[in-house]
């Protein structure tokens, strides 16, 4: 396959020559220009993408990391993290870390040696100050989580969705209510934890109790089987995400539990199975691909060197009741 010193010495020119007709950069003079492209022709050069954009630093490439690919809240933000960037001419490589924190590290450092143009990192639970130092300058835009240190983010109100959820709850009549949280260092559960202890110091004769997630299955099973297998069995339980919610289901039925009759139950993110399952599980709505369309948009605006975008965005929650609350509901 010819390579650029082929075309070079063909054309009777230097590489530097080839380079700056191949990226379009930098003057070259008509005669030199038509010998390298007849060279091209001749030769059937196809050059390199990856060593045009190691010159250029334009590789039209977007790095996409997510915690959990099997989520589909995840997989909901991946695509609509691709689907603008292929409209914007990008190219995504997709990263799961499997919740885990080193992998989300050497993840940031991999995609830089793949040229990334700029990285989307969803859901992320690194501290901001170790990713600044990681990113080496690289654009970034957080997904699932508003930044206080970097400049790029869109989320979730999440506070304010877990106190719906909560309200939602204690409107149904229970008074004593668990919330299954996610993990202890993901900023998204603890703003929902956040929400769920104000929803109920506010209201006089409501009791909370937090039992500890993963926004995993099992750590939810495992929290809803301690939960309902306690003395004081809880009359309402908020799970921090639907993958959670529907654990708790499984977890009822093998304790002979009933939801709603016996406990109510809201879960977070509106994935398809929360209304799929039976009972529907009522939840808190994440509009995850739009969020994911947005990350996408603000980064490629800040590649594009343009400052016509926002570069944050707050997503409202929406509850949305079924008969994981409300058995009279459509
Ligand atoms: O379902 C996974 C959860 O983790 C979602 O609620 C999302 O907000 C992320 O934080």
């Amino acid at each position: 396959m010819a390579t650029i010193k082929d075309v070079a010495r063909l054309a009777n020119v230097s590489v530097s020559t080839v380079s700056r007709v191949i990226n379009q950069s930098g003057y070259v003079g008509k005669e030199f220009y038509d010998r390298v492209v007849w060279a091209m022709k001749e030769l059937n050069y196809q050059p390199n993408a990856i060593a045009r954009g190691l010159v250029s630093r334009k590789t039209a490439t977007i790095g996409l990391i997510v915690p959990d690919v099997a989520n589909p809240f995840f997989s909901d933000v991946a695509r609509g993290v691709e689907d603008e960037a292929i409209a914007n001419g990008y190219t995504v490589i997709l990263c799961n870390t499997d919740w885990n924190l080193q992998r989300e590290q050497m993840y940031v450092n991999l995609l830089q040696g793949k040229w990334v143009e700029g990285i989307v990192l969803v859901g992320s639970r690194t501290p901001e100050h170790e990713l600044v130092g990681l990113l080496n300058g690289l654009p970034i835009i957080l997904a699932d989580r508003k930044p206080t240190h970097l400049k790029s983010g869109v989320w979730t109100d999440n506070e304010g969705g877990a106190y719906l959820a909560t309200k939602h709850l204690i409107e149904m009549g229970c008074r004593k209510i668990a919330h299954i949280s996610g993990p202890e260092d993901s900023p998204s559960a603890t703003a929902r934890r956040a929400g769920f202890r104000q929803a109920i110091e506010e209201q006089v004769g409501v009791y909370g109790t937090v039992a500890q997630g993963d926004f995993r299955y099992d750590g939810g099973y495992e929290a809803a089987i301690q939960l309902l297998s306690a003395e004081d069995v809880p009359d309402g339980i908020f799970a921090a995400n639907d993958v959670m919610a529907i654990a708790v289901v499984q977890a009822a039925n093998r304790k002979g539990i009933r939801i709603p009759e016996d406990v109510k139950l809201v879960g977070y993110d509106n994935i398809p199975m929360s209304e799929y399952v039976y009972p529907s599980i009522t939840t808190v709505e994440q509009r995850g691909y739009d969020m994911g369309r947005m990350a996408s948009k603000i980064l490629i605006a800040q590649l594009d060197g343009r400052d016509d975008v926002s570069l944050t965005k707050e997503f409202e929650p929406t509850l949305l009741v079924r008969h994981s609350t409300r058995l009279d509901t459509p």
